[in-house]
């Protein structure tokens, strides 16, 4: 079993420096997809301070159903445009929402959520899915997280087959 240290402590810049390498760490010789996304969700979501969820969504049958997270429960069912994880997936983008409360059809799965991120999980071009992270606290996330997220994400999509 691949040893995670605690990175909470980090400074942001360097936590995105070993965060990327833990991951590649933790998935390395496995290829079983529900096992690497539920892997993937825990260590993000024990190394990022202050997230009350991390997990992702996969494209099925042209909308987004839940996928393996760390987290409250969650809606299931997520239609392509709708809400900040069906927005990253129409417009093939991440989406940085400092204040989920002004966002236009925020979907709250959980009250207590008030920042949110969402990395599109791209293939050839395609919206796969999405990570996407919560937190308590408005404005918890800035262009480092942005930036941080997608290379994990680059490193995720290396170790899965979507
Ligand atoms: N808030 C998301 C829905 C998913 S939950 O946050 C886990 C959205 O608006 O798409």
């Amino acid at each position: 079993m691949f040893d995670t240290a605690d990175l909470r402590h980090l400074p942001k810049t360097e936590l995105y420096e070993e965060l990327p390498r833990q991951l590649d760490g933790l998935l390395h010789g496995e290829r079983d997809l529900v096992a690497n996304l539920a892997n993937a969700a825990a260590l993000i979501f024990q190394s990022l301070p202050d997230l009350n969820w991390a997990g992702f969504y996969l494209m099925k049958d042209g909308e987004l159903v839940l996928g393996p997270f760390q987290g409250r429960t969650a809606c299931v069912r997520i239609a392509v445009g709708q809400g900040v994880c069906g927005t990253a997936v129409a417009e093939k983008r991440s989406q940085l929402v400092a204040d989920v409360h002004a966002f236009p059809g925020h979907i709250a799965c959980d009250t207590a959520s008030a920042a949110e991120l969402v990395v599109p999980l791209i293939v050839d071009g395609e919206v796969k899915g999405v990570l996407d992270l919560d937190s308590p606290t408005p404005a918890r996330f800035d262009v480092t997280d942005q930036a941080g997220c997608e290379r994990l994400v680059e490193v995720l999509l290396r170790h899965v087959t979507l």
